[in-house]
């Protein structure tokens, strides 16, 4: 941890928690094992993030497309985020952690949104890290809900096309109050953004780290955290000593 200096700290790290059922097969052991211990690795995560400086801390904890899964994995996963809020509400409070929830919260049945809302509630003057759960969300219907309410003000007039800026849509995004991610983290090997934060990683940096995820430990994160301090970020511009040969 040596070498995270506050200057090289990501303000807003975000991550594809991949490879539960991969780490459970491996053990022989049953999917849902795999999403148990996933819930231990979001804990130390959390804890990691604040030890660090990490404002933000974004979560990708069950996507639009989930759904698809088998209903029985399905209610497992449903189970273990209501678990979580339940048991660890009050300790996330008391630590001044901030949640937020993005991802479409309408037509959610069942006792699940009113417990995302009490998270986000309860939780809501704290100024410590914001974790930020990202539940039944995919990038492109964010980007499409947005769309349709920018279309509505266009509609009605209170809007013409052409007020249509980047500004304007990141404003009608789930994260509009969130600044954009500089660190995307996938765990499990994989190398793909799987619809999450499309819009706002633009210029966030990627990291595909092979552990599954109930295998990202303090000091997995850790590495990933010295890995990015080492990388050189550019927003489309020129790297600083280029620029200074340039102007010399
Ligand atoms: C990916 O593993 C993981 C998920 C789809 C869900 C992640 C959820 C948790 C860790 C638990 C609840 C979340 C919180 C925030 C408390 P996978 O099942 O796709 O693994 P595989 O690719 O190896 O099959």
């Amino acid at each position: 941890m040596n070498q995270l200096s506050p200057s090289t700290v990501p303000a807003h790290v975000a991550i594809i928690m991949d490879g539960n059922g991969r780490w459970a097969n491996a053990r022989g052991l049953p999917r849902a094992m795999g999403h148990r211990k996933g819930v231990e690795a979001v804990r130390e995560a959390v804890r990691t993030a604040a030890d660090c400086g990490i404002s933000y801390l974004t979560l990708f904890a069950f996507s639009s497309e989930n759904w698809n899964r088998p209903q029985s994995e399905v209610s497992d996963l449903m189970g273990l985020l209501k678990t979580f809020i339940r048991r660890d509400l009050a300790v996330l409070h008391k630590q001044n952690v901030r949640i937020r929830i993005i991802g479409d919260k309408t037509n959610l049945s069942g006792d699940i949104l009113p417990l995302l809302l009490e998270a986000e509630e309860t939780t809501r003057a704290n100024t410590g890290i914001t974790l930020v759960i990202a539940f039944n969300y995919g990038a492109r219907d964010e980007i499409a809900r947005a769309m349709r309410a920018l279309a509505v003000d266009v509609a009605a007039g209170r809007l013409t096309p052409g007020e249509i800026t980047p500004e304007r849509i990141a404003a009608g995004l789930d994260t509009a109050d969130i600044p954009d991610p500089d660190l995307i983290i996938r765990t499990s090997g994989e190398e793909r953004l799987s619809n999450f934060l499309l819009w706002q990683g633009a210029y966030a940096e990627l990291m595909f780290v092979p552990e599954f995820w109930p295998d990202f430990s303090r000091d997995t994160f850790l590495s990933a955290l010295s890995r990015y301090a080492m990388r050189e970020r550019r927003f489309g511009g020129l790297q600083p000593a280029a620029t200074l040969a340039v102007g010399s």
